[in-house]
């Protein structure tokens, strides 16, 4: 049946009136003052352990980040060999007594993992998935007034090894503590769809389920605020039905879109007289999407590809612990290339990085499962399969489904039971599960047999989407093996490569060899993988073999890059000391490798001139340059003001090259459009290192001890020209109100910890996050190595 929508606008509502703020719920951060020690006590659940030599922390907080790197850690060099082990936290706290007839819940938003959590002395419950977020409800158990509560979290990590990439380990993402009404609004209770949009108006459905509270003579407001806070549109209810559908006309709505990620904001109220007695507001978009088996996808009917990559979730040097200007930064990074997707690989994410995604304007796939019952590491989530993938999904769809930046589900990464027929039946039961609390979203799985008849995920027949990992040799023939279907690239290229390395020549492709154990045959004494986008793994490509593919036809809908960034663990294709991955687009660090601005000028209309390699070679080697350009016909070289050859890219072509005899100096380009210069750029080749240059990134940040600004360490010479081999060890000293959080360099080897005052760079740069105190000021940071003129950068921090 049809639903009924009613439509209600703002004037007439206001008998409820408005709530004093103490009758609301409130929501409040539960990270400050923890205790934390790293070892196993059992007795540490109990109210009276005494703590007071415990270290004390605030979190989110990552302790294998703080660890040294060593091949002999169980995590193995999967996981980067970092240590893990068990951790407990404990934090002491008040309830006022004017909160003796509120009901008290805590909500983690993800710990790795197999968590146990107990309130004075009373065990809550455990829960594997250190992905998953999820809460328990103190009140039966709180003292109030003057008296002390102890909330003791037990973090299990030694089941090593259990994962194929870096997972930190501790409560590592946010805590809150709401305190609510007896009676309010269940967690996640509320659906907020866009059934109707166009230009013109746009239906806004909220569907409440508020079992429990049928016959009880209360009400639900639901209120659209746009993005100045105004109500555009209330809707009052009476709570008669367990599930209540609640309809607002929004009159031209401002759509969501990458380019314009407007959102607003649905305001429930539970209404019991004429008192507001609990409030929620959920962030909200108005979209609408497709896939077409033909046409690819299409936002607000605009015809678009999307241009997404993978992520893991670590944040580089600052581990997994979750800081949201980290997360913003990387979001930031990707969006200058002109990124437009993320797919979440392969777990559920931080609520910080979909928030994000929503207001930057970025496409998100999020993902569930790396694995299901069958095991990829010893110890991995096939060990809770069984007792905990119903409510594992469930909670991830009902989380995380109201962010209009999600557009696909998938259940999966390279899931083994595609091999079998037990692919068929957990694939059908997990789609189910998807949508039975979600059907506006199609549901993928990210497949890595590409043989329609052979795959049994696919074979379900439950997925809405194909999404095939790499195999881009049959994408071009995609209609014809897959009649009728949508299709997605959910995981692409895996090319690698180290930032500010090249080794000539640049003109063959190598692929890391077959047998997937040997190191890159012939590959460098010092683990460097070359940077000219011409080394990939076998099962992938370089980055332009698949974009040409993906760019060629329109019922590519798009395609996920293996990976955005560099992260920590999974060094393909080297063996120890390598420690991260060479996948990124961008290195560890957040600099980008050269293949970014092959990115920029493909998937930006920005104008794009980027040359490599860097102009410090030995006279007379034969060096292959490079050149990435867009809005122009041809680029002209000139080595020290003599032209080296107009190159013009044809056919395909991404890039154009030069081979040359190097001789020191000044390398320029210029890229024409039209015979008109449209950009200029040049390397230069470097003198002796002379002194050391700080940039940082924002110079004003805010004092709420969370902010960070990122620091660029190089070496220049006497005439400011970086040097592009650098290395020194730079010692770092901050003062005023702030501190130094880690370092890094982006190198995939560099063995030195992250949590230090001193790293050495790396091919000419290093990084220094330094992160804000809770007090407004200066923070003045010095950078010194020996033999060079030392740099300095102030930042402002302010309240
Ligand atoms: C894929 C896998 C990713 C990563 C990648 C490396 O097969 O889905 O998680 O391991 O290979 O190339």
């Amino acid at each position: 049946m049809r639903l009924r929508y009613l439509y209600t606008l703002c004037l007439v509502l206001f008998t409820a009136g408005f709530a004093s703020a103490q009758n609301v719920r409130k929501t409040e951060s539960f990270n400050a003052d923890w205790k934390f020690f790293l070892g196993d006590d059992t007795a540490a659940s109990q109210v009276k352990f005494d703590d007071n030599r415990w270290r004390k922390l605030d979190l989110p907080h990552d302790w294998s980040i703080e660890g040294e790197f060593d091949s002999k850690n169980p995590t193995t060099q999967a996981e980067g060999g970092l240590p893990a082990g068990i951790g407990w936290y404990r934090k002491s706290f008040m309830i006022p007594a004017s909160s003796k007839t509120k009901t008290i819940l805590i909500d983690f938003d993800g710990v790795f993992h197999n968590s146990e959590v107990w309130i004075n002395g009373h065990y809550l419950g455990k829960r594997p998935n250190g992905y998953i977020s999820f809460r328990y409800d103190l009140t039966p158990y709180l003292k109030f007034g003057a008296q002390q509560n102890v909330i003791a979290v037990r973090v299990d990590n030694s089941d090593q090894p259990n994962s194929r990439w870096y997972t930190g380990s501790g409560i590592y993402r946010n805590v809150w503590l709401t305190t609510a009404n007896k009676i309010h609004l269940p967690q996640w209770s509320s659906f907020i769809t866009t059934p109707q949009v166009d230009h013109q108006k746009a239906a806004i459905n909220i569907r409440t389920v508020l079992a429990g509270l049928v016959g009880s003579k209360l009400t639900l407001r639901a209120s659209v605020l746009d993005d100045q806070g105004k109500v555009v549109g209330t809707v009052t209810s009476s709570v008669i039905d367990t599930v209540i559908q609640q309809n607002i006309r929004v009159m031209n709505p401002k759509l969501w879109s990458i380019n314009h990620p407007n959102l607003y904001k649905v305001k429930l109220q539970l209404i019991a007289g004429n008192k507001v007695i609990d409030d929620y507001t959920t962030t909200t978009g108005i979209r609408y999407f497709n896939f077409d088996a033909d046409k690819g996808f299409r936002l607000n009917g605009e015809p678009m590809k999307i241009l997404g990559v993978c992520l893991h979730h670590d944040q580089g040097a600052l581990g997994t612990a979750v800081n949201t200007r980290a997360i913003e930064r990387q979001l930031q990074i990707l969006k200058n290339m002109g990124c437009n997707a993320i797919r979440t690989s392969h777990n559920p994410p931080a609520p910080e990085l979909l928030d994000l995604c929503d207001k930057m304007g970025f496409l998100v796939m999020d993902e569930a499962f790396d694995m299901w019952k069958k095991k990829k590491s010893k110890h991995d989530y096939h060990e809770d399969w069984d007792e905990w993938h119903v409510k594992d999904l469930q909670d991830q769809v009902l989380r995380d489904r109201n962010h209009p930046s999600i557009f696909a589900w998938s259940i999966g990464n390279e899931i083994r039971e595609q091999f079998d027929s037990t692919g068929v039946s957990i694939g059908r039961e997990l789609v189910k599960i998807v949508k039975q609390l979600d059907n506006t979203r199609p549901v993928t799985s990210a497949l890595s047999d590409a043989d329609p008849k052979k795959n049994f995920i696919y074979q379900s027949g439950a997925l809405d989407l194909v999404g095939l990992n790499y195999h881009q040799e049959v994408y071009a023939d995609f209609q014809k093996n897959y009649p009728g279907q949508k299709f997605i690239g959910t995981e692409n290229m895996s090319a690698l490569a180290t930032r500010g390395h090249y080794d000539m020549p640049s003109d063959s492709i190598r692929r890391w060899p077959k047998d997937g154990k040997t190191p890159l045959k012939d590959g460098n004494a010092d683990f460097t993988v070359s940077s000219y986008d011409n080394v990939s793994a076998y099962w992938g490509s370089t980055h332009e073999e698949t974009w040409k593919i993906i760019k060629t036809h329109d019922f590519l809908s798009g395609l996920f890059v293996w990976t955005g960034f560099d992260y920590i663990g999974e060094p393909t294709p080297y063996l120890w000391p390598a420690r991260s991955s060479y996948f990124g687009i961008v290195d560890l660090a957040g600099f980008p490798k050269d293949v970014y601005y092959m990115y920029q000028s493909e998937w930006t209309n920005k104008s794009v001139l980027h040359l490599l390699p860097h102009w410090n070679w030995k006279p007379g080697q034969l060096i292959d340059v490079w050149a990435y350009y867009n809005n122009a016909d041809e680029v002209e070289a000139f080595l020290n003001g003599k032209s080296i050859g107009v190159r013009k890219k044809t056919g395909d072509d991404l890039h154009v090259m030069w081979r040359v005899k190097y001789e020191p100096g000044v390398l320029k380009a210029v890229s024409r459009r039209n015979g008109k210069v449209v950009m200029t750029t040049q390397v230069v080749t470097a003198g002796e290192p002379y002194k050391i240059q700080l940039k940082a990134d924002r110079s004003k940040i805010k004092a709420d001890g969370k902010d960070l600004s990122y620091i660029t360490v190089s070496v220049l010479d006497k005439n400011n020209v970086p040097v592009p081999d650098a290395n020194q060890l730079v010692k770092f000293k901050v003062t005023g109100q702030g501190v130094l959080k880690a370092v890094d360099n982006g190198s995939q080897t560099d063995l030195d910890p992250f949590v230090s005052d001193q790293h050495h760079l790396f091919n000419g740069l290093g990084l220094a996050i330094i992160q804000s105190k809770a007090v407004g000021g200066k923070i003045t940071v010095t950078a010194a190595a020996d033999g060079l003129q030392a740099g300095s950068v102030v930042i402002e921090s302010l309240r």
